[in-house]
């Protein structure tokens, strides 16, 4: 999925992504801390959690500012002057993170394509959203995970900033702004601008939001 982006120009400007897959031994990726904070959650969330962390490493690395990415409740606490995310899905773990002091706040999501049944929209969707899915010609899957991940990714940057949203027809995709995939533009919500990105790759969606100052 890392050469996917490349080839859709890179993530967000200002901002670093890391994959991990699950064929990756990511074990020795782990920052003492995080193995410990890792053995404290369910069995059942350690994979996920172990490749998310390898995946933040990753960036990290890049920035030049080493972990550990612990955790506040569910929210991933980056070290001091790093805002980043995490997202995993079906064995791929991705991680969004900046240490450019005009972003304040990103979030980023990745989900499986064609998932969700058409019905979904109306629980996921503001009605100019479904407008949109209604004039899409064929199978209207791949654009409904999309605005469904996009949600995700924008309602972790919101979190990060402190932001309750209250349900996902609070934040409306930027529909009106591209033929193709719903996700490419700007999104506000409550006062907060969002410019929002991501791409389709074979099996999955991935978005990105991204609060600048
Ligand atoms: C929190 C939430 C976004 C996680 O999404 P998900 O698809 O279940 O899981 P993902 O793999 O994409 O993301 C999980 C990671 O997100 C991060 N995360 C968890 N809660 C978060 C929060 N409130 N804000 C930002 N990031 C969060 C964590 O890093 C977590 O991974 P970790 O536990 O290994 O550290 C989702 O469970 C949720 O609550 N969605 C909002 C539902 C809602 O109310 N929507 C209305 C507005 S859109």
């Amino acid at each position: 999925m890392g050469a996917a982006v490349a080839r859709h120009g890179g993530p967000p400007h200002g901002t670093v992504i890391g994959f991990t897959h699950e064929d990756e031994d990511t074990t020795a990726a782990l920052h003492p801390a995080e193995r410990r904070l890792m053995a404290t959650l369910p069995v059942s969330r350690r994979d996920d959690f172990r490749r998310g962390r390898a995946a933040a490493a990753r960036c990290l690395t890049r920035l030049g500012t080493p972990g550990p990415v612990l955790a506040d409740g569910r929210l991933p606490r980056f070290p001091d002057g790093v805002t980043g995310s995490i997202s995993h899905r079906d064995g791929t773990a991705v991680c969004l993170a900046a240490t450019d002091v005009r972003i304040r706040a990103v979030g980023v999501d990745i989900e499986l394509a064609d998932v969700l049944p058409p019905a979904a929209a109306h629980l996921l969707c503001t009605e100019r959203e479904r407008t949109w899915l209604e004039q899409r010609a064929g199978n209207v899957g791949d654009q409904l995970a999309a605005l469904f991940s996009l949600k995700e990714s924008a309602y972790k940057a919101l979190c990060a900033l402190g932001v309750t949203v209250r349900g996902f027809k609070e934040i409306e995709c930027p529909v009106g702004l591209c033929g193709g995939f719903p996700i490419t533009g700007s999104v506000t919500v409550r006062g907060v601008r969002l410019e929002t990105g991501g791409l389709r790759s074979a099996r999955s969606v991935l978005t990105w939001a991204v609060a600048r100052t």
